[in-house]
């Protein structure tokens, strides 16, 4: 762990010393941008910190409702439901859904919000390989009898690749299931109007599929919303017990959120800017001959059989000035990684300078 003593940006303060930093999920570096700051102290100066009630009894304000139409625009549908955090996201909308699926069908390397959602019930799991739809075919075939529900993430969070959401999709209509993303990393990033996988794949006007986002990662502030048909944000309003039974998002989240989104839509280089930059790096990574993942996603991990090759790595970077973290690979697949993420607001040279010192860490301890 490391302590921060400064914003996050691309660089960062620790112990009184200026690091580079390519860690974190700040893609569009919103999470310390003026005017969305701004929009944050106006927020607190007029409403203070918080209105202190859930939302359907005193905690909804014209800034909230607000905030839900613009996340509604922003992703093209009918309504939207925002709340306290990312991570309910896939609770709140695995209950919402379930009167419609028996089964659920989910990745293996899926992120633990998705298994912590699931409803407590008798229903039935079922986890495919990896990214494998021949796997989730099988899985399907062999209980065609039952409803599914196929959830996975978009961009999986660790290792930066693309769930095969096209073919997913083709599955979902084959077997009448249904299919849901968790697009934490994808909304802002992925898609011409940044409006997540689906969008990536042209799948985004398709019925049946849903989305759970974050306003904590691309949109750099907080908190977890879903935008879809106005059935199922009422569904989630009348019944959600996550949504019902918690406080209503701080005034100075939902202000600084409605900036980000008007910031997110009419600055489409952000995105452009940003998948630029990942560009950048990968290539260099893949030319040094490191093992890498293939997504234009902003998540670049670099791969290893050996943990103490992966601390070695994170400890040499850190030494040299550049903060990137050792993670343990999320399934047990007996790998390990560094996981360096990338912002818009790296400058290419930031970039050749992480380069550089991963080539001179490559000369002094070999690939592998
Ligand atoms: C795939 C995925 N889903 C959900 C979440 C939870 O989002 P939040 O951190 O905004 O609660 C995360 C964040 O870590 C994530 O990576």
């Amino acid at each position: 762990m490391i302590e921060l003593n400064g914003a996050v940006s691309n660089y960062v303060q620790l112990s009184g010393k200026r690091y580079s930093f390519f860690s974190g999920n700040n893609y569009l570096g919103l999470s310390n941008h003026p005017e969305i700051k701004q929009a944050a102290k106006n927020s607190i100066e007029t409403y203070g910190l918080n209105f202190a009630a859930a939302r359907q009894t005193t905690g909804t304000s014209i800034i909230h409702l607000q905030l839900e139409k613009e996340l509604s625009a922003f992703k093209n549908k009918e309504d939207t439901v925002v709340f306290a955090s990312g991570y309910l996201g896939n609770s709140i909308l695995l209950h919402a859904l379930k009167d419609q699926y028996t089964d659920i069908f989910t990745d293996e390397a899926g992120h633990p919000s998705i298994f912590d959602g699931i409803p407590r019930d008798s229903r039935q799991i079922h986890f495919y390989k990896h990214g494998n739809v021949e796997h989730l075919e099988d899985l399907l075939r062999k209980n065609k009898d039952r409803r599914a529900l196929i959830i996975t993430d978009g961009i999986f969070a660790l290792t930066g690749d693309i769930g095969p959401i096209d073919e997913i999709h083709s599955l979902a209509e084959k077997y009448r299931a249904l299919l849901v993303v968790d697009d934490a990393h994808a909304t802002g990033v992925l898609g011409e109007n940044g409006q997540g996988t689906p969008e990536f794949f042209h799948l985004q006007d398709v019925p049946g599929i849903y989305q759970t986002e974050t306003m904590s990662k691309a949109l750099g502030v907080y908190g977890g919303f879903i935008s879809a048909d106005s059935i199922i944000i009422n569904r989630i309003r009348e019944s959600s017990r996550a949504y019902l039974a918690s406080t209503s998002l701080p005034p100075p989240i939902v202000s600084a959120a409605s900036t980000a989104v008007k910031l997110i839509i009419q600055q489409p280089r952000l995105r452009s800017g940003l998948l630029q930059k990942a560009r950048e790096l990968r290539e260099g990574v893949v030319k040094l001959g490191f093992f890498t993942n293939e997504a234009p996603t902003p998540i670049i991990p670099v791969f290893f059989n050996s943990r103490d090759k992966a601390r070695n790595l994170s400890g040499y970077l850190k030494e040299n000035g550049i903060i990137v973290p050792c993670i343990n690979y999320p399934v047990n697949m007996n790998k390990f990684m560094v996981r360096m993420t990338v912002s818009v607001n790296h400058s290419s040279d930031q970039i050749a300078e992480l380069l550089n010192t991963l080539k001179r860490w490559r000369s002094e301890y070999g690939v592998t």
